[in-house]
């Protein structure tokens, strides 16, 4: 149990119920489209980091990958451990930026995503985590992610990250980038709010 909301979280807890049946309808295929022929075809060790319900978790363990999802709210952990219980799944109570779990193992990544993640850190923490992150990759492993444009719900703590402030920081950790894009949401009520997003993949 965490003393008080891990920074990025809030809002999440309190609308848990309603978000989990959103995110139930996002297909993680379709999400992942503009960087699907990056991902590594081999399967492999890919830590999904603020993994909400685990739908991107499930959908990477369905290509053969053994995941680790990392998610700081309780209740979409549980909801995610229900939904998609798979002896390829496993679940960590981790946050960003110190992700202190997930540092103290010997564990190193083909992969590591961050979907819809990296807006709700502070400039500061966004720094201290491209640290961290980086270290979680093997050599020649990729970071994806992306980053949410446009407007925001109001209780959620999001901030405005740009691509090429993001390129940047990653670049300052030795992360080049091999792709950086832009996509429509795939959720219907997000496009219609005007919410686009960047999609970026580094390499270590
Ligand atoms: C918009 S949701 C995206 C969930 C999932 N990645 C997806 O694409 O469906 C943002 C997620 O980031 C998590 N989150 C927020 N702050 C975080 C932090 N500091 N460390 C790790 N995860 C965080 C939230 O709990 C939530 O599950």
């Amino acid at each position: 149990m965490h003393a008080s909301p891990v920074p990025g979280t809030e809002g999440y807890a309190d609308n848990a119920g309603q978000l989990i049946t959103r995110y139930t309808g996002v297909i993680a295929a379709d999400k992942y489209k503009v960087v699907s022929h990056l991902l590594p075809r081999r399967a492999g060790a890919v830590l999904d980091i603020g993994a909400g319900t685990g739908a991107d978790s499930a959908w990477l363990a369905s290509l053969g990958h053994k995941v680790v999802a990392v998610e700081p709210v309780a209740a979409f952990r549980e909801a995610g451990m229900r939904a998609h219980a798979s002896p390829d799944i496993e679940w960590v109570d981790d946050s960003l930026p110190a992700l202190s779990v997930m540092t103290a193992r010997e564990t190193r990544f083909d992969l590591v995503v961050l979907a819809a993640v990296w807006m709700h850190l502070a400039a500061e923490e966004r720094s201290a985590a491209m640290e961290n992150i980086g270290q979680l990759l093997k050599p020649g492993a990729l970071l994806v992610m992306s980053l949410r444009h446009g407007p925001a719900p109001e209780n959620r703590r999001i901030f405005d990250v740009s691509a090429s402030e993001t390129i940047a920081l990653a670049a300052r950790h030795h992360l080049k980038v091999v792709l950086s894009a832009q996509a429509p949401s795939v959720q219907q009520q997000n496009r219609h709010a005007g919410v686009s997003w960047s999609w970026l993949v580094f390499q270590r």
